[in-house]
This record gives C-alpha cells, structure tokens and sequence, in this order.
C-alpha cells in the first residue's frame, strides 16, 4: 500500500511499546501475549511488540508474540545502531510478517545528544536503514522528534532512509508539541516535496502532551499519511499517545468529512479496552471519549427522555458499535454457571471449563454478600483471579481491627512459597497496618508510588478496585484486585504487585529495561 491507497488507513498498534513505556505500566510476558492476540483478532495492521535490545523479557515477549501472529505485521524497535537491528530482526524474524522500526531523533537537541554533526547523522541514517533493508523487506523508519526538527534537515533524512530501502516513514511528534494544520501540512509538504515520496507509506505518531493527539493523527490523514500509530485507551508516556478506539471511531461515524477505512472490528473495542486497562493498572477516566465508564450513560431527564423517543438524538454511534452490549441477564445468587458462561461471553470472556468453574465459585460467594452483581463486579472477579497458582505470596486470611479508640490493628496469615507464616502488626489506618503486616512477613525495600481506590459500581454493597503500584531498584510494578471489602482488595493488590517483582528479578536477573534509554542512540 502507498499514499495513493487513497481510502484505507493503516492501524500501527504500540500499546505493548510505547503504551507499556510509560512508568508503572509494565505488563507481564503472558499479559502481554493475550494482548497481542486481542490486537490480532480486532485487525490491528502493525503490532509494535515491543523494544528487543530494552530487556531479555523484551525480547522474549518480542519472539513469542511473532511466532503466534496470525495476520498482523509484528514489528520491533531498534535504535540507529547494528546491535539493536540485529537484536530486533532476531526477534521479529519470526513473524509471518515481520518489520524492523528503527529511528533516531533528528532534531537539534536530540543530534546534541550524541554529539552527531547532521552530515554524521545523516550517514548513521543511511547505514543502518540500509542495513535493516538487507535483514528484512519491510523497514519504518523514523526521525524522532520530527516536528521539532528542522525542515531542511527533515526532508533531506527522510530522503535518504527512502533511497536507503524504508518502505514505512513515521514523523513522530514525540513531544507532543504540534497542532492539528501544522501536522498535516507537514505530510503533504514531505510527500510533495521528497523525490520517492509517493512510493512510500507515511505514518503518523502523535503524543497528547496538549491533548491534541487525535486530532493531529486524523489532520495527518488529511495531509496524506496512511499510518496511524496509536495505543488503546491513549496510554503511553507522560500524557499517552493517540488513542485507538478515538481515531478509528471518528473515521468511522465521520466519513463524510473523513472518507478513509480502517480494517478494525470495532465491536471488540470494549473488550480489548478493558483488558488493557487491567494488566497496566491504568485505569480509564470515566469521562474518557468511546471507552469511558460513562461514555454512553445519559444522565439528565433532557437527556434520558430523548434517548427513549429516539437514541440518535444524543447519540452519534451506537454502543454495540464499539462492544458495549447489553443482555436482559440479571446476574444474581440464584444464577447458574450457564448463564455466567453467556454473560461472560458477552462481555468477551471465553473461558475454559476450569477457568469458568474457578470464577463460578467466586461469583456465588460475591453474590452472597451483594443482591445484584453487575458486569463490572464479574469483569473484576475474572481478572482479579489470574495468575494465582504461579504466585509464590498469597494472603490465607486477615482480621482487621480500626476505629476511632487507637492504632489500626492487622492479624495477617500469608502463605510464602508455600509455607504458612502470621504477623500482627499496628499502623494509622486498616491499609497500613495490613501492609505492615505483609512487610514483616516478606521484608522488602519496594517504595509504594501509587494507591488507589476505584468502586467498580454504586452502592455501599459495591466492590472496591485498587491499585498499587510499587518501585523497587529501577523496577517498577502494579498490582491490581477487587473485594468488597477495600482492606482485603489492598492487601491482595499489594501482594500481587510484590508477585511480580519476584518475576521480574527472577526473569531478568537483576537487569532492568530503563538502563537502556530509548533515547540513547549509541
Ligand atoms: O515518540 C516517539 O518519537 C517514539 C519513537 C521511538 C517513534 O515513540
Ligand atoms: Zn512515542
């Protein structure tokens, strides 16, 4: 496909790259592999798995998710250097379609960093896009910091990585810095102005440091880019990148003014949302555009009654559109394991006979304590029980004593590798006593960088999400459950996030991907 393709834009998944970059987002090798089938099935175009040289899990969740793709191009980042490329194609040449993404920042203060003279750079560009070319057919390109650089220097290494083999060229706004005429004018400006221009994709990569990223990918269509590198629910770097769900939808209710397709599934947005959401611990704003709790709930009578006349009078796309299904299937105790399997599946989840029979239980004891049990109590049951049977901490039981009369006071049994093993411990409040308490049984020097609260649904009856998320030597961790009971959701988020510095020590004995920054082009 080129730019003359005039009506299909292609879809660039980097949630598992630069989604995953952003601090506390790190997922898991299996976490990310679900994910990666996910974007396969919803017919992302170019999934970036990852940064192969970053980390030995990098690499490994690189390789795996190339070997299991099924449609998608799987595509790797390198930095300007041999090493990287070589690391990445050993990654990527798995792949049915495999593609090496190698880039570095061209603009003055990036050059500065290298201390490379635009005549040295310029060189280092033509050497290894050459050399990716030799290892594999299909090789992006990208200047970083491209719309900060400038614009003779842009169009000349542009130039060079074309003649040099590029079949991709992506002009990232890393910073998040341009704005929507900007953006597409500097498309049309590069395919009009390089020679080879038209024989080449152009890709847009925005990030939302203004809040403009959407806007400037879909203004970069506009100038003639075909290529959308975007994550799911935005996450990514400081204020995330462009947001799948965002542009796909809007060129889909808006093709009248927007005439391009994209190949996405977009009843499987929700889904791939949520799970997202959960293996990065970054929960979605309420009030977040097409996936956002309250996306599609109509508040005010104005509202409401006009919605029952007719649901297009507030309501530019359909819920289904997007996955948000609705079933008449009021869950409760009395409901049996095949209406669980159906309401799951309508949610997305297709379990196993014994994944289902692990949640049906959970579920009975949730709908014991609670008279309604809605799709978000059920989502949370199904991911809150993942991993366990690998966990080397759990917790076997806890007794909390809090009130207005003294310190908080938690008794807290822990199994540890098997072994069980009790502490008493006192703290200001039910939560610091409790994490007390799992820090006198498995002392540790992780520093807590986040705790929060989220009430899956209303009521005082509802259950409680948190979120910890935990940084200990560089690494850093998220550990998410639900309960309705908070105390008992911290105590297992917490544990959960320490299962995974476990992991990660053991996975990568001691090495952590941020040693190597992305930045760093030697
Ligand atoms: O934002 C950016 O510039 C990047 C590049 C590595 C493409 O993520
Ligand atoms: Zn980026």
């Amino acid at each position: 496909m080129t730019n003359s393709d005039k009506d299909r834009v292609v879809i660039f998944d980097t949630t598992l790259r630069d989604g995953e970059q952003s601090p506390g987002a790190t997922m898991t090798h299996n976490e990310k592999l679900e994910i990666a089938g996910l974007l396969d099935e919803m017919g992302v175009d170019i999934i970036e798995a990852g940064f192969p040289i970053a980390s030995e899990g990098d690499f490994q969740a690189v390789s795996e998710i190339s070997k299991r793709a099924e449609t998608a191009i799987i595509c790797g980042l390198a930095r300007a250097n041999i090493k990287d490329i070589d690391r990445c194609w050993e990654a990527v040449q798995h792949a049915k379609r495999p593609r090496i993404h190698t880039f570095i920042g061209t603009s003055p203060l990036h050059r500065a960093i290298p201390n490379l003279t635009k005549d040295e750079m310029a060189d280092r560009i033509h050497e290894t896009v050459t050399h990716a070319r030799n290892l594999c057919d299909n090789v992006q390109w990208s200047p970083m910091d491209a719309t900060r650089t400038e614009w003779d220097y842009l169009a000349r290494v542009v130039d060079i990585a074309i003649k040099a083999g590029a079949s991709t060229i992506n002009i990232p706004d890393t910073v998040g810095y341009t704005a929507p005429v900007e953006s597409a004018d500097l498309i049309a400006r590069l395919i009009a102005e390089v020679p080879g221009a038209d024989e080449v994709v152009f890709a847009t990569h925005c990030h939302n440091d203004l809040g403009m990223a959407t806007a400037n990918a879909l203004a970069a269509v506009a100038g003639g880019a075909r290529q959308i590198e975007c994550t799911i629910n935005g996450l990514g770097e400081r204020a995330g990148n462009t947001a799948l769900e965002e542009v796909v939808m809007a060129m889909k209710v808006r093709g009248d003014i927007m005439p391009y397709y994209t190949d996405i599934d977009t009843t499987k947005i929700m889904h791939v949302s949520r799970r997202v959401a959960t293996v990065s611990g970054f929960n979605v704003q309420f009030n977040k555009a097409i996936v956002g709790k309250n996306a599609f709930a109509h508040e005010s009578g104005i509202h409401q009654d006009g919605m029952l006349k007719n649901a297009e009078t507030f309501e530019i796309m359909r819920p289904e559109d997007v996955g948000l299904t609705e079933t008449n299937i009021v869950m409760g105790k009395h409901s049996g394991r095949a209406a669980l399997r159906s309401k799951l599946s309508d949610l997305g989840y297709e379990l196993a006979d014994n994944q289902l029979n692990d949640v049906f239980v959970r579920f009975k004891e949730l709908a014991d304590r609670k008279k309604e049990v809605y799709d978000e109590d059920l989502i949370a049951l199904v991911t809150a029980g993942e991993d366990l049977e690998n966990d080397r901490l759990l917790i076997s039981s806890l007794a909390v004593m809090c009130g207005t009369s003294g310190k908080a006071k938690a008794d807290l049994v822990m199994s540890i590798d098997g072994q069980e093993v009790s502490a008493t411990e006192t703290g200001d409040g039910p939560v610091d006593a409790t994490f007390r308490a799992v820090r006198a049984l498995h002392p540790n020097t992780a520093r807590l960088s986040l705790y929060q609260v989220h009430a899956v649904t209303e009521g005082t009856d509802a259950q409680a999400t948190v979120t910890v998320r935990l940084e200990e030597d560089g690494y850093v961790a998220t550990g998410q459950s639900a309960d309705t009971d908070t105390v008992v959701a911290s105590a297992k988020a917490y544990v959960v996030a320490l299962n995974r510095l476990l992991v990660r020590r053991e996975k990568v004995g001691g090495s952590d991907r941020r040693e190597i920054s992305y930045k760093d082009v030697s």
